[in-house]
């Protein structure tokens, strides 16, 4: 079986570090807030050359936390795409916002001719999600905010290292939001996520909305007390044993992206005259190629085949967001204005591609994939 993601060998080549630093942690007496998690939030930010930031307990809460440091709340509309993981958008309705859908390009990102039109005096942030490791135009993305006062969140969820013009997502707006699931670029073995923004201010708010609006390190806070709240906050620790891993991890992440990046294009040398639309990396960009999605109109068909192969392949994502229970509603968007959003969700789909995959596992993918193609 040819899987699309698994980390047990991964886990296999870190082992004893990871064992090591486990035991060791457990062993300083912290569970929280010590010095694995100082130590991975000061090395996460010069990895990705962010100038403050936090760790969280998911990337949804990142976006969640964003959001609600930001101020936007009841009344507020916030622009995003359908096509993204659901949380892009349950942040937005957890803060009590609208969302406003935007279609997207043929990328899959955000179509930025098309945010402009649905500004209005209620827009407060647009939330550009860099999707499948492809960074999203941050030079348009950037002028339109500035243009009509809007707050940028970024959702850095899939893209962690991916570069815009030579400058690392989730260092434009006013926050960028990882995610540290197991699956992504960087993952932990449980949840967790990260804030980055360039605002101090902001970033001592985002550090008490974490943690229940508590106060812990401003000493001049005269409510400066474990038991006292100064803003309406949550939790969302991210533990000591997480922290540990994810410091041990950190870095390789390089090498992960260049394998990841060698990876897709191998797969683009060995399916480039087939019938597939394949991804492409756009011009001063770094994609990260944490999915290699590809689309055919008869995907179903393909993916059954492929099952066939012992071949698994995921759909990142087979429904849009607008058109689901918990969303329409909330969101009601016209089917014409994402066009390309409706049509993509029925042919996309993700081949197999993680650092540890083997080439001749990607060669023997697209040979079974040009076989079936043939056939159709
Ligand atoms: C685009 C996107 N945004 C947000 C998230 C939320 O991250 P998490 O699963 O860590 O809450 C994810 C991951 O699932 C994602 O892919």
């Amino acid at each position: 079986m040819i899987k699309s993601w698994s980390y047990l060998e991964e886990y296999k080549e870190l082992r004893k570090k990871i064992l090591k630093s486990i035991d060791k942690t457990l062993r300083s007496g912290n569970i929280f807030f010590g010095s694995e998690l100082k130590k991975f939030e000061k090395s996460f930010l010069k990895k990705n050359n962010l100038k403050y930031g936090i760790a969280v307990g998911s990337g949804t809460d990142a976006l969640h936390l964003s959001l609600l440091g930001l101020g936007i709340g009841p009344g507020d509309e916030v622009i995003t795409v359908s096509n993204s993981a659901i949380p892009t958008v349950s942040a937005i309705k957890s803060c009590g916002a609208k969302v406003k859908f935007v279609d997207v390009d043929k990328n899959y990102l955000i179509d930025t001719k098309k945010i402009e039109k649905k500004i209005n005096k209620k827009t407060k942030a647009i939330i550009p999600v860099h999707l499948y490791g492809q960074p999203c135009d941050m030079d348009k993305i950037s002028f339109i905010a500035k243009k009509y006062k809007l707050k940028v969140i970024e959702d850095c969820a899939q893209a962690q290292g991916a570069k815009f013009k030579n400058k690392f997502v989730g260092s434009f707006g006013d926050t960028g939001c990882f995610s540290f699931y197991p699956t992504k670029i960087l993952g932990a073995y449980g949840d967790g996520g990260f804030i980055s923004t360039s605002s101090l201010s902001l970033y001592q708010k985002l550090k008490r909305l974490r943690f229940y609006g508590i106060e812990l390190e401003n000493k001049k806070n005269k409510f400066n007390n474990k038991y006292y709240s100064n803003d309406h906050g949550t939790n969302s620790r991210i533990s000591e044993l997480q922290a540990s891993i994810l410091n041990i991890k950190l870095p390789k992440v390089s090498e992960w992206i260049n394998k990841r990046r060698f990876m897709a294009k191998t797969y683009m040398k060995y399916l480039i005259n087939s019938d597939l639309i394949l991804p492409a990396e756009k011009i001063n960009c770094r994609h990260v190629f944490h999915l290699f999605v590809v689309y055919h109109p008869k995907r179903d068909i393909i993916i059954k085949k492929l099952k066939k192969n012992k071949i698994s392949v995921n759909v990142n994502y087979p429904f849009p967001i607008h058109k689901m229970k918990a969303y329409k509603k909330f969101c009601p968007s016209n089917k014409k204005d994402l066009a390309n959003t409706e049509r993509f969700s029925k042919g996309i789909f993700s081949l197999p591609l993680y650092p540890k995959l083997r080439v001749n596992e990607i060669i023997r993918v697209s040979n079974i994939l040009k076989k079936i193609l043939s056939k159709i």
